[in-house]
């Protein structure tokens, strides 16, 4: 063995003893021509080093370099000087003799807690950017949730098993990565864009609890909490409701918490339909750290809740811009109502951004003395702003900013907005952690370039059962796109289920269908005929003649969970090999041409 221990372990208790150590040379301190401090370091920390007079002269023959391999041999001595910061603080080693392991080229960027390097230089030499302990500490949290995992499903019988990679297409909402095929000339493998059919599949052949975490693959726009290559842990479960899967797999992260946070998640896991948090949050992944609910003027005024006075309030207002609205939200802040111009004119720069795309920002303080100011004054008389406020559901001491426009994009822009609220005000604190299921999606989702509905989830989502009529009932035809949601399509609820973590989706599922003949029906109202469907799916179809279970499952993404429980808001920090936003490794230089033969062996003639 090149070493008796890490250079994380010792300490106090060791000294006196001779101990030999292998690592990487940190830093290299000279004090004096007979005396220098060396900071060696491996996976488990870093030691110091003493060398003296005793080896000067190999010093100055053989000098030390940063990212030097070295092997050191010595006493542990008590440190003059100690660093409490330090596991190995009360320590050094009084060398004895060293040997160069290997020498080192001087690094593009220093391999410490925060590099200057850039992000193109760290992952162009990310095999240097790995040997960071913020980079380490990242992969170990990593590790632990899987081994967390693994020991949670085994405990409750799943079973890991492997799937294959060279696949046809399973659509999951994404373009496939396609692979061409040498021995079948002109055809091409698909990269599974997750194991869906086949745990599926694994249900008809009586595996009733699988999982794997498993590397899917999707050729999809790239963000922060997204990679083309990502993992999920997989799972599925024969014989279950959707409630059986809501326990099984909040049970799941409460274990993960516990077992890598050392949280104990004992509260109730809140629950949401998909229409609520739309109304509330305006998304479907809203963060319920904090409240701040949306308030949609609207339908306030606009009758649904039947307050006609208020109503002929906000009308004879006469502020166009709210009367013109589709819809007006409004988002109560509290204890900002002294907010002061400057401040409220960086909001309104704010949503005016082209990437919230605003044209402007009401608001109106409701004052701790009790009155009412606004930004549309000569609109509103004092009481009237106090109604509003009142309807709005605010309180003394709020700052109320109303976001007026088309329904989708005020909407969207109203969901930023209340999340930069929180994050300004400090509410979205990184450790502490609030679970969320949002439940009965939409079973459809309108594709307006194709004027067609497709899957929200995946085509084997189950509708709800006392919607399956409706959906065997109606023609999937949309004949007046415009009024696309009066189609019964557009109400149409799924069995379907995600777990949202501090308003990230880490985790989404359904209950499926198991039946050929609604599978059957599932294809055709997604405009496929079944020709296609049989050709696309048919050993889907003909597993469900052969006696399939009951089942439902869901997958967590693997990456999102590990950044969010270690505080990133960057899936790449969790991987050890990422790709950049346009989808390179830049270290590898990949994606790249292949060669003339490679191209002929495969059939593949490039269009130029
Ligand atoms: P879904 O498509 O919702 O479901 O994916 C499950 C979870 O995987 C994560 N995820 C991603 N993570 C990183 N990069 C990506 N490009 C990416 N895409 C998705 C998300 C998401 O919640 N087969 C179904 C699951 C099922 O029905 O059982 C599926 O893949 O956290």
């Amino acid at each position: 063995m090149y070493r008796t221990h890490t250079c994380g372990e010792l300490n106090a208790s060791h000294i006196g003893r001779e101990v030999t150590l292998a690592g990487w040379v940190q830093t290299i301190r000279k004090v004096s021509n007979s005396l220098s401090f060396v900071d060696l370091r491996d996976r488990y920390g870093i030691t110091q080093l003493l060398i003296g007079e005793g080896l000067a002269a190999q010093l100055s023959n053989e000098s030390l370099g940063r990212e030097y391999v070295v092997q050191a041999t010595g006493k542990v001595i008590e440190r003059t000087n100690k660093n409490p910061q330090l596991a190995t603080g009360d320590i050094e080693i009084e060398v004895s003799r060293y040997t160069i392991l290997n020498k080192a080229a001087t690094p593009p960027f220093t391999i410490q807690d925060d590099t200057d390097g850039g992000d193109d230089l760290r992952m162009k030499f990310r095999y240097l950017d790995l040997r960071r302990q913020a980079v380490r500490k990242n992969l170990e949290l990593r590790y632990a949730v899987n081994r967390s995992a693994r020991n949670y499903l085994h405990e409750n019988h799943f079973m890991d098993i492997e799937t294959p990679f060279l696949i046809k297409s399973t659509p999951e909402g994404a373009r496939d990565f396609v692979v061409p095929s040498r021995m079948n000339g002109g055809q091409f493998y698909a990269l599974p864009q997750s194991p869906q059919t086949f745990k599926q599949l694994l249900m008809v052949s009586g595996y009733d609890r699988y999982y794997q975490i498993v590397k899917c693959f999707r050729d999809e726009d790239l963000r922060a909490d997204r990679q083309p290559e990502f993992t999920q842990i997989d799972c599925e479960m024969s014989f279950v409701e959707q409630e059986d899967i809501l326990q099984m797999f909040e049970g799941l992260v409460k274990r993960i918490f516990k077992d890598v946070k050392g949280i104990d998640y004992a509260e109730k896991v809140e629950r949401m339909t998909w229409n609520d948090a739309m109304l509330q949050y305006g998304n479907d992944k809203p963060d319920i750290r904090f409240g701040m609910k949306l308030a949609n003027l609207k339908t306030i005024f606009e009758g649904q809740s039947g307050d006609a006075q208020a109503r002929v309030l906000f009308e004879a207002g006469g502020f166009k811009v709210f009367n013109d609205a589709e819809t007006v939200l409004a988002i109560s802040v509290p204890g900002c109502s002294d907010y002061t111009r400057k401040q409220t004119d960086e909001l309104t720069e704010w949503v005016k951004r082209p990437q919230i795309g605003m044209n402007g920002l009401v608001f109106i303080k409701c004052n701790t003395d009790g009155s009412y100011k606004s930004s549309v004054d000569k609109f509103f008389s004092e009481e009237q702003l106090k109604q509003l406020a009142v309807a709005c559901g605010a309180q003394t001491g709020d700052l109320i900013l109303l976001l007026a426009g088309r329904e989708e994009r005020t909407r969207k822009a109203a969901s930023e907005l209340r999340l930069y609220m929180g994050e300004r005000l400090g509410l979205r604190k990184k450790d502490d952690f609030k679970l969320l299921w949002v439940l009965d999606f939409p079973l459809f989702e309108y594709a307006e370039e194709e004027n067609r509905w497709v899957a929200r989830h995946h085509p084997f989502t189950s509708p709800k059962p006392d919607q399956i009529a409706t959906m065997i009932g109606n023609d999937p035809v949309i004949k007046d796109a415009a009024n696309y949601l009066s189609h019964p399509y557009a109400n149409i609820k799924a069995n379907a289920y995600d777990m949202v973590l501090n308003g990230n989706e880490i985790g989404g599922g359904s209950i499926r269908i198991f039946q050929r003949e609604l599978q059957e029906k599932m294809f055709a109202a997604l405009g496929m005929s079944p020709e296609e469907a049989l050709h696309k799916f048919g050993f889907l179809l003909g597993a469900f003649e052969y006696g399939a279970p009951p089942h439902g499952g869901i997958a967590f993404g693997f990456d999102r969970l590990c950044s969010i429980l270690g505080g990133s808001e960057s899936i790449r920090d969790f991987i050890a090999f990422p790709k950049n936003n346009s989808g390179r490794d830049v270290m590898l230089d990949a994606p790249s041409a292949i060669d003339e033969k490679q191209l002929e062996e495969l059939s593949i003639k490039l269009r130029s």
